[in-house]
């Protein structure tokens, strides 16, 4: 479904080039759950923001669905992102004037669905992930674990096929990132969506149906 292929990257730095990722291979099947795993500053996040579409790649392949798309232009690569790739990072990044409910709705209205569909499904996903109750409340007034599930519902609403997650429970206790990860996990399952998590958490990392290490710009598939 999804093909990396010889990905490279590099930033000038004062040191000269710093080569942050080389060769990078990787191959995503519909409904994988796959763990990223480095140490902090090893490329991780870029990998993430150039499969996502938000930053170029130096040189190498991206496939979706047999789609080369590298060298497609902005306005295609937008409608691309809001209809197959969603994101979550370690921060809900909410917009805090709106509901939970809102917020989540937000993708389908930029897709141009009506506000009664978006509604429903929006109200759907959040049961599902255990927030009904808390649909009408804004962002400030929820704990950091329920923002972490709509922002959880907001990426996955668009039954996108890849959903891009960068720390998602790194700013969360032991035991909310447990419920977090949990719930995520269940929920992309159930509707067939594809995960790319980047996490600390070597328990998270073995849940996952994927391992791979970004190590001195080399990402390797790891067995436990
Ligand atoms: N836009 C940029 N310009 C220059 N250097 C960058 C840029 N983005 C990231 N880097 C550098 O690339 C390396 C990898 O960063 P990052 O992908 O954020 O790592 P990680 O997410 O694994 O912590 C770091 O050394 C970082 O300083
Ligand atoms: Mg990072």
């Amino acid at each position: 479904m999804f093909s990396v292929h010889k990905l490279c990257k590099s930033f000038p730095s004062p040191q000269g080039e710093l080569e942050v990722l080389k060769d990078v291979n990787l191959e995503v099947s519909k409904g994988d759950f796959i763990a990223i795993i480095g140490e902090s500053g090893s490329g991780k996040s870029t990998l993430l923001q150039i499969l996502g579409t938000l930053d170029k790649a130096d040189s190498g392949k991206i496939l979706l669905d047999q789609i080369e798309i590298q060298n497609l232009h902005e306005k295609d690569l937008a409608k691309l992102r809001s209809q197959h790739i969603g994101f979550i990072y370690q921060s809900h990044h909410l917009i805090p004037e709106l509901t939970a409910l809102e917020n989540v709705m937000l993708p389908l209205l930029i897709q141009g669905k009506n506000k009664h569909y978006a509604g429903q499904h929006a109200e759907q996903l959040l049961k599902q992930l255990g927030l009904f109750d808390r649909a009408q409340h804004t962002p400030a007034h929820l704990s950091g674990g329920e923002a972490q599930r709509v922002a959880v519902a907001r990426a996955v609403i668009t039954k996108p096929k890849l959903v891009l997650a960068d720390e998602p429970t790194g700013n969360l206790d032991e035991t909310t990132a447990m419920t977090v990860f949990s719930m995520m996990r269940e929920l992309c399952k159930s509707q067939n969506v594809a995960v790319l998590m980047v996490t600390h958490s070597q328990s998270f990392a073995k849940a996952c149906d994927k391992v791979y290490a970004l190590k001195k710009n080399t990402l390797s598939q790891l067995t436990f």
